[in-house]
C-alpha cells in the first residue's frame, strides 16, 4: 500500500514503517496519523509480518503533532484530533504483534506518545526526548500523561511535562522511558536483529504475553497471576506449544504457525 507520509517496507518477517515528512521533522498532521493507523492495521493482518518497526527519515523520529495544522483548531477539532491519535496509539498497543520504536532523532510531544505505545523502544545516542506541550499552552494529547506515568512514574513524568525540557537518550534510558541506547549508525542493525530474534518466537505466545502484560496493569497482582495461569494453560491447546516443545526435544528450530 502507498502512503503520502509513510514509507512501508517488508524485509523477511519484519515490516519497517518510516515517518517521512523530513521538511517538518516528521511532524504528524491528521493525514499522517490516519495513515499510521491504516498501515498498522494492514500489517497486523499481513501473515508474512511478525514484527513491526517504526522509525523516522532524517534527524527526527517525530517532532510532535504538526503545530501549523493544530494552531487553528477549535476545541471540537482539537478533541477529534486527540481522539484520532488515541485510537491509533491504542491500535499499536493492542496489536497482536510486537511493535518496536527505533528512535533515530527527535521524539517530541506526539513523537514520545508514538514511542510509548510501542512495546520496546531502542534509541540512537543522538535521539532527544521531550514533552514540550506546555510552552504551546496545551498538554500532551495522545496518551503521554497516562502511559508515561505508568512507565516511569508520576515524578519523572511531571518533570518532563512541567519543564518541557529535552533529555538525551542516555537520560531517557536511565529513567526507564526506553529500553536501550545504541550508536547512531548501528540503530537499524540493532533493531533488525532484535526484530529477527522476536520473530523466531511463537507468534501466538507473543500476542498473549503482550495482551496480559497490558491487561495486568489494570488488575491486582492476584487477579493478574490468575489471568496468567488461564493463558498459560490455554496455550497447551495450541499448535505452537506442541511445535515449540517438540522442536526443543528434537534439537531443531521450531516452525510456528501462530495457531
Ligand atoms: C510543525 C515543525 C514541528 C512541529 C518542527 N517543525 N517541528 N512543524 N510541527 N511539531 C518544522 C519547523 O517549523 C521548521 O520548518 C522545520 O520543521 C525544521 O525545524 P527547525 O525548528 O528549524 O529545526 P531545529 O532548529 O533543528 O529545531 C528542532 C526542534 C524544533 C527542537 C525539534 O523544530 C521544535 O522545537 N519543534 C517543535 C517540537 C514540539 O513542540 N513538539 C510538540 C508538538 S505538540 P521551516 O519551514 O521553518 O523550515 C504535540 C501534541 C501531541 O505533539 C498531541 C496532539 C493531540
Amino acid at each position: 500500500m502507498q502512503y503520502r507520509n509513510l514509507l512501508v517496507e517488508i524485509k523477511d518477517t519484519t515490516a519497517i514503517v518510516t515517518f517521512n515528512r523530513p521538511a517538518v521533522l516528521n511532524a504528524m498532521n491528521t493525514e499522517t496519523v490516519t495513515e499510521l493507523g491504516e498501515a498498522i492495521a494492514a500489517l497486523g493482518e499481513n501473515s508474512q509480518v511478525r514484527v513491526i518497526i517504526l522509525t523516522g527519515t532524517g534527524k527526527a523520529f517525530i517532532a510532535g503533532a504538526d503545530i501549523a495544522e493544530m494552531s487553528i483548531k477549535t476545541p471540537a477539532q482539537a478533541r477529534a484530533y486527540s481522539e484520532l491519535g488515541h485510537r491509533v496509539m491504542n491500535t499499536i498497543q493492542n496489536l497482536k504483534k510486537p511493535v518496536i520504536a527505533a528512535v533515530n532523532g527527535y521524539a517530541l510531544g506526539g513523537g514520545i506518545e508514538v514511542a510509548l505505545s510501542c512495546d520496546i523502544c531502542i534509541a540512537s545516542e543522538l535521539a532527544k526526548f521531550g514533552l514540550p506541550e506546555t510552552i504551546l499552552g496545551v498538554i500532551p494529547g495522545w496518551g503521554a500523561t497516562q502511559r508515561a506515568a505508568r512507565l516511569i512514574g508520576t515524578a519523572q513524568t511531571k518533570e518532563l511535562v512541567f519543564t518541557g525540557e529535552l533529555i538525551d537518550a542516555r537520560k531517557a534510558c536511565e529513567i526507564g522511558l526506553i529500553n536501550r541506547v545504541v550508536p547512531h549508525e548501528q540503530l537499524m542493525d540493532a533493531v533488525m536483529m532484535l526484530a529477527q530474534k522476536i520473530g523466531e518466537q511463537s507468534p501466538l505466545a507473543l500476542s498473549m504475553a503482550k495482551k496480559i502484560i497490558h491487561e495486568g496493569l489494570d488488575k491486582s497482582l492476584l487477579e493478574g497471576c490468575r489471568m496468567e495461569t488461564e493463558v498459560f494453560s490455554s496455550l497447551f491447546d495450541s499448535q505452537d506449544q506442541k511445535e515449540g516443545m517438540k522442536a526443543f526435544l528434537e534439537k531443531r528450530k521450531p516452525q510456528f504457525s501462530g495457531r
